[in-house]
């Protein structure tokens, strides 16, 4: 019980990652928020965690939905000790294309979920974070590795890597901790915003057969890793990026 009793708002904390993250934070005692903007995942997924969560709508782009969500978390449980900015991925209804297809609100639709989200998440939250406090911020192997139609996804996680480094800077008089938690694959539902439901296994495969690891990721393993950068077992850790990908990035599997 690394967490006991700590207070974490998990964005997107509704569906896949962000779920995984909150089931592993509870798990090691702590309590508080997950956010989102379906009503009825919020709802399933604070029936699922059990006692000591509570769901608040709102959606990530909009500064106003953000201070709300920080403004109720200190009611109900007073200052936040662990905020994870998971929300992100894929615009409703746009997909994901390469520069042929990408027009310049595509290009502001995938910037603001994937990364000026993420800084006004933090910017938001601050005066609601304890100091001390530990902020995740969710990035992706994506950053470092091209693949086909994730350019502009990929560029913008690239630069969520760079925000743990200035923003910790930023809050070091506050001792806040600001970390990237940069998955590879996982399999959560967003597979099936990327492709018809029927491709979706297909899809999987192809990740698969690329990941050294020989398989996805599932959420709990991303939950344990953002457990960990919660803790105080990484005090020392700071303004860095940890990858959880099976050896994606880093490995070939090259013959
Ligand atoms: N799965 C992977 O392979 C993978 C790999 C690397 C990085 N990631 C990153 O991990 C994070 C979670 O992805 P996932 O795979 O778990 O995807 P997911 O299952 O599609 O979950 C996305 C979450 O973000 C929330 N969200 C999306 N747009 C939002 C908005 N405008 N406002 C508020 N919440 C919003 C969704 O909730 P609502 O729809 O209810 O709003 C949902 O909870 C993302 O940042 C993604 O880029 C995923």
């Amino acid at each position: 019980m690394k967490l006991k009793n700590k207070v974490a708002v998990i964005t997107g904390g509704n569906s896949g990652i962000g779920f995984g993250i909150a089931e592993a934070l509870k798990n090691e005692g702590a309590v508080g928020v997950i956010t989102g903007r379906n009503q009825t995942t919020l709802d399933s997924s604070t029936i699922q965690l059990g006692v000591g969560f509570i769901g608040i709508k709102g959606d990530v782009t909009n500064l106003d939905d953000l201070e709300n969500v920080f403004k109720v978390t200190a009611l109900k449980f007073g200052k936040i000790d662990t905020l994870v900015v998971n929300a992100g991925g894929i615009v409703d209804g746009v997909p994901m294309a390469d520069i042929n297809d990408v027009t310049e609100e595509n290009y502001d639709q995938y910037m603001d979920l994937n990364l000026k989200s993420a800084y006004f998440t933090v910017k938001k939250a601050l005066p609601y974070l304890n100091d001390g406090a530990s902020v995740i911020l969710i990035g992706s192997s994506a950053a470092h590795r091209a693949a086909p139609g994730m350019t502009i996804y990929g560029a913008a996680k690239a630069a969520v890597i760079s925000l743990a480094k200035g923003l910790s800077l930023d809050l070091l008089s506050r001792k806040i901790r600001v970390n990237t938690l940069s998955p590879g694959s996982i399999d959560t539902p967003v597979f099936g915003k990327i492709v018809p439901q029927e491709q979706v296994d297909a899809v999987k495969k192809l990740w698969i057969d690329i990941t050294p690891a020989g398989r996805q990721g599932v959420p709990s393993d991303i939950g344990k890793a953002a457990a960990f950068l919660a803790s105080d077992d990484s005090a020392f850790i700071i303004g860095t990026e940890i990858l959880s990908d099976g050896g994606l990035t880093n490995l070939s599997l090259m013959k």
